[in-house]
């Protein structure tokens, strides 16, 4: 970055006096919207293309102008590229970079458009390849998530409610529940895609251009459903990040809960799983020590993104047409909500196969609780005793197992006939954990075979992706 650079601004012509230097630096953005320039290429091309059909420019003309984009972003590749502060932003950069090597038909690149229908479309491509990349890592997820469900589809934990022990479920049914969040948050994604995904090139500053200019063949150039309708909101329109940002809200906060999960599952006390090392790290004081680090950060990291869901929604708040100024501050709350989902659906996608559940710790910690309670009730109302009845039997059961500290499936049948002479041999049937879960089968029920069929109708689902 060369930030003496005196060269003269692309909208000099009316200034008689150079920018102060701290506001040449407070109005820049190039230092974060850089990473665009791909996209801003691709816009100038299809821009140009498009100029050169409907007669504005030359076919020589543009032949020069693809050849000096095309160089620009080789040397931009290589990191040749003397990126100017002097210069704002990445168009202005790159369009000056394009002068300077083709000479004045650089300059007929500008024309029948501004920066605000430029930098509309750039964020808008930018984020549109980001998203699709985004959805590989959703999808790589999922699938890690269905293929461990299958494995574990009659592996025996408790079930919690209010973090208590409620009723057995299995390890694969919890798995699914969080395959089901991702499978929301996906749909919502492929939504924003679908709703963003409309050109407004032409748009130029606010009103359109006086020149006959063809905007479909801009949008289907740069794989756009349609051009925008409506200049004045294609110029100032930023929904869409909000949109994103507030997809990624959601995503950030499905990934915190299954953190707090796996922070719990692998400390001592619960000790039901165990994280491979490469995902975890020590402690510089205490030698025993194997941190969850990765869930935890991941669980931190719901902060930013939430923060800049609210940093865009309070951008556009009382924005009058058509663009501002203020619609520069979208760029870094959206990239930095960008890389921190794919950083951290990424640090889950090849952490959730490596999971190893302690099975033996899972099945005895069902036990411990009573999680078949409810199991017992059902069974008294099947042989005609009224639900409250029943309530109040269990309930004196489960009291004198927390006496003599037995779970229910561990009494014998006289212990369990001390509060109802209708419990016959029966009983044990439903009192396993085992019984348990198996009697849940129906759709969206623990059983281990409505788990495998889930998992298998998930699995289609990403298939058909
Ligand atoms: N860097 C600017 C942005 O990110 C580009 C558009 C500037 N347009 C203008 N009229 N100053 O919003």
């Amino acid at each position: 970055m060369t930030d003496q650079d005196h060269a003269i601004k692309p909208w000099g012509g009316r200034f008689s006096e150079p920018t102060d230097a701290f506001v040449e630096r407070f109005t820049a953005s190039v230092q974060f919207d850089q990473r665009m320039y791909h996209h801003d290429i691709n816009g100038s091309l299809a821009h140009a293309q498009m100029l050169t059909k409907v007669g504005v420019l030359s076919s020589d003309e543009y032949l020069q102008i693809q050849q000096g984009l095309e160089d620009i972003r080789t040397e931009i590749l290589a990191g040749e590229f003397q990126w100017s502060i002097t210069l704002e932003d990445v168009h202005m950069n790159i369009e000056a970079r394009l002068t300077d090597k083709i000479g004045i038909t650089g300059k007929k690149l500008h024309t029948g458009r501004s920066r605000n229908d430029q930098v509309a479309t750039d964020i808008r491509l930018y984020l549109r390849d980001e998203i699709d990349s985004i959805a590989k890592d959703l999808t790589r997820l999922q699938e890690g998530l269905t293929e461990l469900a299958i494995q574990h589809a009659s592996t025996i934990m408790p079930g919690f409610t209010h973090l208590q022990t409620a009723q057995p479920v299995t390890f694969g049914h919890h798995l699914l529940a969080w395959n089901e969040m991702l499978e929301r948050d996906y749909a919502r994604l492929m939504d924003c895609r679908s709703r963003m995904n409309q050109c407004p090139l032409g748009a130029a500053a606010l009103a359109g251009t006086t020149y006959p200019i063809d905007r479909e063949m801009t949008a289907q150039l740069l794989g756009f459903d349609s051009p925008t309708e409506n200049s004045l909101d294609s110029v100032s329109d930023r929904d869409f990040a909000i949109e994103f940002t507030a997809f990624s809200s959601l995503v950030m906060t499905h990934l915190s809960r299954f953190s707090e999960e796996l922070v719990l599952w692998t400390c001592a006390q619960f000790n039901f799983i165990d994280l491979p090392d490469r995902f975890c790290t020590g402690s510089s004081i205490m030698p025993q020590k194997k941190n969850p680090d990765v869930p935890e950060l991941v669980r931190g990291k719901v902060g930013r993104v939430n923060g800049h869901l609210i940093s865009l929604l309070t951008l556009m708040k009382s924005q009058p047409l058509a663009y501002n100024k203020d619609n520069q501050e979208d760029k870094e709350p959206l990239f930095d909500t960008i890389d921190t989902i794919k950083d951290c659906l990424k640090a889950y996608a090849d952490m959730i196969p490596a999971i190893v559940p302690n099975k033996e710790v899972m099945l005895e910690a069902a036990k411990r609780g009573f999680s078949t309670a409810t199991d017992l009730a059902d069974y008294l109302v099947r042989k005609g005793v009224a639900f409250r009845d029943a309530h109040e039997v269990v309930g004196k059961s489960v009291a004198y197992g927390i006496k003599e500290n037995k779970d229910l499936s561990e009494m014998s049948l006289q212990e369990l006939q001390q509060f109802s002479d209708i419990i016959d041999d029966s009983v044990f049937d439903v009192l396993t954990l085992e019984g348990s879960v198996a009697a849940r089968d129906h759709i969206g029920g623990t059983a281990p075979a409505q788990v495998i069929a889930a998992a298998k109708r998930a699995t289609n689902k990403l298939k058909a992706r």
